[in-house]
């Protein structure tokens, strides 16, 4: 028996699965729909939600979770969030907007983000929190905000001690401009704390970045204002792998490929960020978050348990109990993690001059893929004809393919990395690409050459069925005030 050839099997929500596996279902929606088209799951959205709630409520009793619209532009997802009775960040006049629409009260909406003045203007009446982003932000809300406004304000910082250069927040070497604008403007400006965001799994820099908060907290009150938010940001990661050890050996075959051993894997010898020099592959790939094995809720628990030594040794979570901070977090990633997928069809199949067979679909790739990101989990292919026999597998009917999209740019490549698959597809084969949910969707999403976007709906699990609606339509079921699904610190954490 030979090996199976290299592969990196996508772990999938149990109820997107059996979404999945129900073939009359998915061939329902595809001839109501029509392909491609993005599914999201708003009940797997609450299922993550809920699980980081449970691992905040275990140590910490004031917290607040923003969730980071920016992630997906599904109103179904926003609705769920007001739902649950959680807050929201967002990012844009149009994200504020669906939060308004979606019933969140302006006391749980957060503003992230550079915002220009026409934004800033918009955001002074509203009674939402403005989370400043530069010492620019700060001083026009405390010119534009009326005597007496009391504006919500957190003030996002940057420049943590061996952190990557960040473009935003105020550096902490200007944080004293900050306090000189917030003191003087105590009756327009309600100071609520401090924000940082660390796009990093390094737990170590998010742990820097809290503590050197916590010192900015007491800086703070030596100037006479009284903080009492803490916001972490996002950043927990998603696990895309359903099986860390294929990945591993894929990316293993790969470099091997790319220093010119065994089969290509390899489109136009894209080399994913890696450096080849020497005889050997060197560097991080553009891919490596594909490869994670850590779950949100563990980066958050091992966040909360991390020892802080300039506090003698007590948590992250003890010491903000002790000093009554209320610590805000806005996921975006890990609350869509495994909420969405993007469903195709393939247009054709043309083998090249030299032999490489090229999967076309009905999409193109910044439909699925987050910007200059190579997405390393293979999609499902399953026969157009739902009653097509299940194909006996025989190692001999590998194949290994690369897909393209439907935009005459040679970039408009799906996958850059070759894709075994077990038969060769056909015209009319449905192709899923599992967990689009975070930035995949609608990232980098264009209309270009005119193709409109695709449809986003959404799936719902009630009772024994699956219910399909435009995203836009979907109305969560209120949960009852005893239901686990409304959390209990919403009107306990502090907030303002
Ligand atoms: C300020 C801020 N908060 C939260 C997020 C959400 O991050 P994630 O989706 O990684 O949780 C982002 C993402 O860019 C952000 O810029």
């Amino acid at each position: 028996m030979t090996a199976p050839p290299p592969a990196l099997p996508a772990k999938i929500h149990p109820r997107v699965r059996a979404f999945l596996g129900t073939r009359d279902v998915l061939e329902e929606t595809l001839t109501r729909f029509g392909s491609p088209m993005h599914l999201v799951f708003p009940q797997v959205y609450v299922d993550n939600l809920q699980r980081l709630s449970a691992v905040l409520d275990q140590c910490l009793p004031q917290h607040r979770i923003c969730y980071a619209h920016k992630v997906n532009q599904s109103r179904a997802f926003v609705r769920a969030a007001a739902s649950a009775g959680i807050a929201i960040d967002v990012a844009s006049p149009q994200e504020l907007a669906a939060a308004i629409a979606a019933g969140f009260d302006p006391t749980r909406i957060e503003v992230t983000g550079p915002k220009g003045e026409a934004f800033l203007r918009e955001l002074i009446d509203g009674g939402v929190t403005i989370n400043v982003d530069n010492l620019w932000e700060l001083r026009r809300v405390s010119e534009l905000a009326d005597d007496r406004a009391e504006v919500p304000v957190l003030l996002r910082v940057s420049g943590f001690q061996d952190a990557a250069a960040s473009r935003f927040g105020v550096p902490l070497v200007q944080v004293e401009r900050a306090f000189e604008l917030l003191t003087a403007n105590r009756s327009r400006i309600r100071f609520l704390g401090f924000a940082f965001h660390i796009d990093s799994g390094e737990p170590t820099e998010r742990i820097r970045a809290f503590d050197a908060c916590l010192a900015l907290i007491e800086r703070a009150y030596g100037h006479g204002l009284t903080p009492s938010v803490l916001n972490i940001g996002g950043g927990f990661r998603q696990v895309f792998t359903a099986d860390a050890d294929r990945f591993d050996e894929y990316v293993i075959a790969l470099r091997t490929a790319l220093l010119g051993r065994g089969e290509p894997m390899s489109w136009a010898n894209n080399s994913f960020g890696y450096h080849v020099d020497g005889g050997a592959v060197h560097g991080i790939p553009v891919f490596h978050k594909y490869g994670n094995t850590v779950s949100a809720t563990t980066m958050l628990a091992e966040l909360l348990a991390a020892p802080l030594e300039r506090h003698g040794g007590r948590t992250v979570a003890q010491v903000a109990e002790d000093n009554l901070l209320t610590v805000w977090l806005e996921p975006g990633k890990a609350l869509v993690d495994h909420a969405g997928v993007t469903v195709a069809k393939v247009e054709f199949v043309k083998e090249l001059a030299d032999g490489t067979t090229v999967v076309n679909v009905d999409l193109s790739r910044d439909s699925v893929t987050p910007a200059d990101q190579e997405v390393m989990v293979d999609p499902i292919v399953l026969h157009g004809n739902p009653h097509a026999r299940t194909v006996d597998q025989h190692e001999s009917d590998w194949v290994g393919v690369y897909f393209a999209g439907r935009l005459c740019l040679e970039r408009d490549l799906i996958t850059n990395h070759k894709v075994w698959l077990p038969w060769l597809p056909q015209p009319g084969d449905v192709v899923i690409f599992p967990n689009t949910a975070a930035y995949h969707m609608d990232l980098s999403a264009a209309t270009a050459s005119m193709h409109p976007v695709p449809i986003k709906l959404a799936v719902e699990h009630r009772g024994d069925v699956f219910q399909i609606c435009h995203d836009h339509d979907y109305t969560p079921e209120a949960p009852a005030s005893d239901d686990p699904r409304r959390f209990s610190h919403v009107d306990s954490d502090g907030a303002p």
